[in-house]
């Protein structure tokens, strides 16, 4: 039997694909179907802030996204330095605390800059923690962490590793949504996903709209999150003589 998982997931993650083939299909460029990747993540910001989601952690840019074609990749770079300039007040208005993860070493000055300024902006929010991870991969924030461990001399553990990983200030996520029909992680968030619930939808990023996220909440809600545990163990002592007798 699968019982609902109960309240709202409190920590969504998303990697927003699509944005490419959205704006093929309408014979754009691809970075149109970027500037039009934002506008979907405002909407989706919203959307999670009015439903009580504590913390949304989505995937903007990859390590592995470098080896774009040049002019994708500073048409990225560009969205970035105009969405940081752009977006803080509206963060500001829905009460968002903004966090980057990722490498910030491969970043240019003025996107580093950027960066610093909004999270000093944003920092006394606590509606909705956003992670946005650029320059990001699964792989480099494991090998990342563990050398910060090595450097200080410090014993490799579960808890020190988790302590050390990019998103140590948040609890792993309960949901991990994929958009684009793609049914693969890419590299995001390896570690912290481990019990995350997966939800892949066909809808490409620009187009996953509030009614599509609902959908990916309502899936949530049918999955029995057992961690290991058997089905038995997870009912409430009263449900559980109620199904003996
Ligand atoms: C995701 O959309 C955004 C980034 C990787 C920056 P894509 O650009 O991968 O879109 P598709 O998968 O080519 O449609
Ligand atoms: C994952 O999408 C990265 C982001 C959404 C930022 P990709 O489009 O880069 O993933 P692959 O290449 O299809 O695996
Ligand atoms: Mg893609």
């Amino acid at each position: 039997m699968s019982r609902p998982s109960g309240a709202i997931p409190h920590h969504i993650a998303v990697v927003m694909d699509g944005n490419g083939r959205w704006a093929t299909r309408r014979f754009l460029p691809r970075v149109a179907g970027h500037k039009q990747g934002v506008e979907s993540l405002r909407r989706c910001v919203k959307a999670c802030a009015a439903r009580g989601v504590g913390v949304l952690t989505v995937f903007a840019f990859s390590s592995e996204n470098w080896n774009r074609p040049a002019d994708e990749v500073s048409g990225l770079m560009e969205l970035m330095v105009m969405a940081l300039g752009r977006e803080v007040p509206r963060l500001l208005e829905d009460g968002v605390r903004l966090h980057f993860v990722g490498a910030r070493g491969g970043l240019s000055e003025k996107i580093a800059n950027g960066i610093a300024k909004a999270e000093q902006a944003t920092a006394h929010n606590t509606k909705l923690v956003l992670n946005v991870c650029f320059n990001y991969g699964g792989r480099w924030d494991i090998a990342h962490a563990a050398q910060q461990l090595a450097l200080k001399g410090e014993p490799i553990t579960e808890e020190s590793l988790n302590r050390a990983l990019a998103l140590a200030h948040v609890p792993d996520p309960d949901l991990f949504i994929r958009t684009g029909g793609e049914q693969r992680l890419s590299n995001f968030l390896l570690w912290q996903s481990a019990y995350s619930e997966l939800f892949f939808s066909d809808r490409l990023w620009p187009e996953f709209d509030e009614a599509a996220l609902d959908e990916a909440i309502a899936a949530f809600h049918g999955r029995e999150r057992r961690f290991g545990k058997t089905s038995a163990q997870l009912a409430p002592p009263g449900a559980r003589a109620q199904e003996a007798a």
